[in-house]
């Protein structure tokens, strides 16, 4: 359960459909969620784990939460999970978008199959769901609001993780592009790009022991907050962008990274680390050329 900044029973008669909720971030967000009143559907490829956590969380909080064993790279398995979510109690209100793959290569090693096997998960799977809700929506003159998870890596690019920045930059474009198709019937569709958040299934795949450091997390001040996400901040921000209040806000991507995709940009970001007398030094040396420039200047 966690210490959230909303009201009790915010999300009473929501019913929501989170992509990859049995385990991580999708856990995180759907736990929320439910704390909040709201009905959860899950799903992932392996049954017994969404089962397992639809079951813990029901247990901590009393909502009701599904769990259904799907793989969203079947176009044909979606549109029938949807169906069996609409056939039990009506039509979703929401929709996360937070099932993926990714590991970390070079990307010279990788093979076509390879790069199938992450963007076939995240930008047509996250397409066919996305698409299997809208066109029930828009069927049915019925509101709704769409989050896609999606990294960092869209505004600056993947090294090493080449084919979940393409895919997930193109999840960014599907957004923006269907906040204004389907923003006359009331769909919105905003994204949010987390930074480090530790989990089992990101870090195995992304931050190996093998490359004896753990690149992912904050070390060394490469974030400017100094830290990794915390899980309620996350689950705060998936609350907001799901609850009523503030339609007007879509086809947004929101950053929640400690500022880290910041940090990294501009040729500066490494001079954080420098004490009062190098800066002082600093100061002196380019204060010095400026002297000498201005020594041989006429006018
Ligand atoms: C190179 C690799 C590889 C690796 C797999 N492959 N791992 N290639 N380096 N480390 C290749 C295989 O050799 C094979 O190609 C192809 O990928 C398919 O492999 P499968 O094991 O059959 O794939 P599959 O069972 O479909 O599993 C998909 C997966 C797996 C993406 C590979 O990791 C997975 O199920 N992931 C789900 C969970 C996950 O990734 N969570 C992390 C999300 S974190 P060949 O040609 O050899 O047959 C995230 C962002 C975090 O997205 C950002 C942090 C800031
Ligand atoms: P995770 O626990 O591995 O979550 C990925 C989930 O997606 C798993 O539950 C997995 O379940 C499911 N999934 C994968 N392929 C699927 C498929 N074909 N069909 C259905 N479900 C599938 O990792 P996470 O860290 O929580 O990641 C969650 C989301 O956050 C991802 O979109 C990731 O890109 C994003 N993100 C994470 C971080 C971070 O720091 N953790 C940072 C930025 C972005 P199955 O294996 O059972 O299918």
């Amino acid at each position: 359960m966690y210490d959230l900044m909303f009201k009790d029973g915010l999300l009473k008669g929501k019913r929501i459909l989170v992509t990859g909720g049995g385990t991580g971030l999708g856990e995180v967000m759907t736990e929320a969620y439910a704390q909040l009143g709201a009905t959860v559907y899950i799903c992932g490829r392996r049954a017994g784990v969404v089962q397992e956590t639809a079951k813990r969380i029901s247990d901590a909080t009393g909502s009701k939460i599904v769990g259904l064993g799907c793989d969203i790279r079947v176009a044909e398995a979606v549109d029938e999970m949807i169906a069996q979510i609409w056939d039990d109690g009506g039509a979703l209100t929401g929709l996360v978008n937070n099932a993926a793959g990714n590991f970390i290569s070079r990307t010279k090693d990788l093979t076509p199959k390879g790069f199938n096997a992450i963007s076939d998960i995240v930008f047509r799977g996250t397409f066919y769901v996305t698409l299997a809700c809208g066109k029930r929506w828009i069927a049915a003159g019925q509101k709704a609001s769409v989050i896609s998870i999606l990294t960092t890596w869209i505004w600056n690019g993947g090294p090493f993780t080449v084919p979940s920045a393409m895919a997930k930059a193109g999840v960014n474009i599907m957004i923006k592009s269907l906040a204004t198709e389907w923003g006359p019937h009331g769909i919105r569709l905003n994204a949010i790009a987390p930074g480090p958040f530790p989990t089992k299934g990101a870090w195995e795949r992304l931050s190996p022991k093998a490359g004896g450091s753990s690149e992912l997390s904050e070390v060394g001040g490469r974030i400017p907050m100094g830290r990794n996400g915390e899980m309620v901040e996350l689950a705060n921000l998936a609350t907001f962008l799901m609850a009523d209040g503030c339609e007007y806000l879509t086809g947004q991507a929101i950053a929640i990274d400690g500022a880290g995709h910041l940090g990294g940009s501009g040729n500066f970001s490494g001079l954080a680390a420098l004490g009062d007398a190098q800066w002082e030094a600093i100061s002196r040396e380019i204060r010095a050329a400026n002297d000498k420039d201005k020594a041989k200047r006429t006018s």
